[in-house]
């Protein structure tokens, strides 16, 4: 097989579970080294669409075309609990010097004290941390990201956004991350893409300069339009009322 310009090229792909068609002709392109955020109601298909990337799953129809060189990163790290941490990072893999490579890996996601440790022993971050790690031994250069930071505390979460950056930047994979939080889309993707109807609905840009926060200029105003798409009514700040018309409504 040639290799490919894209990272991820889809074209009009199906997958259906009996009546249900979840994926309903979707195209996407994801650039080599580009971070796309994929949004969408729960159900809508996300998940779907992950695991068909992964070739964890297969679809019905269409073209799909993804690096042989891909990992995926899931809402619970999927350890195995009776090996050690690098154990764990290397499961699977027949590479030369595996631990050396596995020390390393788990070195770059702050875990190089936590080596021998048994998945048991570990933090929810820390866990995460030992599945990213065993993502990133695979060099992917596709890296699946399923809600990896949906069940960790606020704190963990906003470390876990520094640390993916700080990998995406050193390694350079294209990126899909799932999340259902708008703000994590925005603060981490190039792109952001909202699946409904098994189809894209919609994607901005993102071009806000990083590293990014919430009170940055621009911020909100993209956050109230993806909220927009999403169902959910916002004002867009720009579009509020000035602050004495709410006084005036809040009193009567
Ligand atoms: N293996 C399966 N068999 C039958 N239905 C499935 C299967 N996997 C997912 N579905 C259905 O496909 C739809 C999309 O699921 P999923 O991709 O997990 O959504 P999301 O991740 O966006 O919440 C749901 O209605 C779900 O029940
Ligand atoms: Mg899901």
């Amino acid at each position: 097989m040639s290799t490919i310009e894209a990272a991820v090229q889809l074209r009009n792909v199906v997958r259906q579970f009996g009546q249900q068609r979840v994926i309903d002709g979707l195209d996407l392109d994801i650039a080599p080294g580009e971070f796309v955020a994929l949004l969408g109601a729960s159900g809508s298909g996300k998940t779907t669409l992950l695991r068909s990337l992964a070739g964890l799953d297969s679809i019905d129809s269409g073209q799909l075309r993804v690096p042989k060189a891909r990992a995926a990163v899931f809402q619970e790290p999927r350890l195995m609990p009776w090996k050690r941490a690098w154990k764990n990072v290397i499961l699977g893999l027949r590479i030369p010097e595996a631990k050396a490579r596995a020390v390393q890996a788990l070195t770059e996601v702050g875990l190089a004290h936590r080596l021998e440790a048994y998945p048991a022993t570990l933090s929810g971050g820390e866990a995460q941390r030992v599945a990213l790690a065993r993502g990133l031994v695979r060099e992917p250069k596709l890296l699946l990201l399923d809600e990896p930071f949906a069940a960790l505390d606020a704190l963990t979460r906003i470390k876990m956004h520094r640390l993916i950056i700080e990998l995406w930047r050193k390694h350079t994979p294209a990126v899909l991350l799932v999340t259902h939080d708008v703000d994590e889309a925005i603060l981490l993707a190039d792109r952001v893409i909202v699946l409904a109807d098994g189809k894209i609905a919609e994607q901005l840009r993102i071009d806000l300069p990083r590293s990014r926060d919430t009170g940055q200029d621009g911020f909100q105003a993209i956050r109230a339009r993806l909220l927009n798409l999403l169902g959910v009514e916002v004002d867009a700040p720009a579009a509020r009322p000035p602050a004495i018309n709410l006084r005036r409504v809040a009193h009567g």
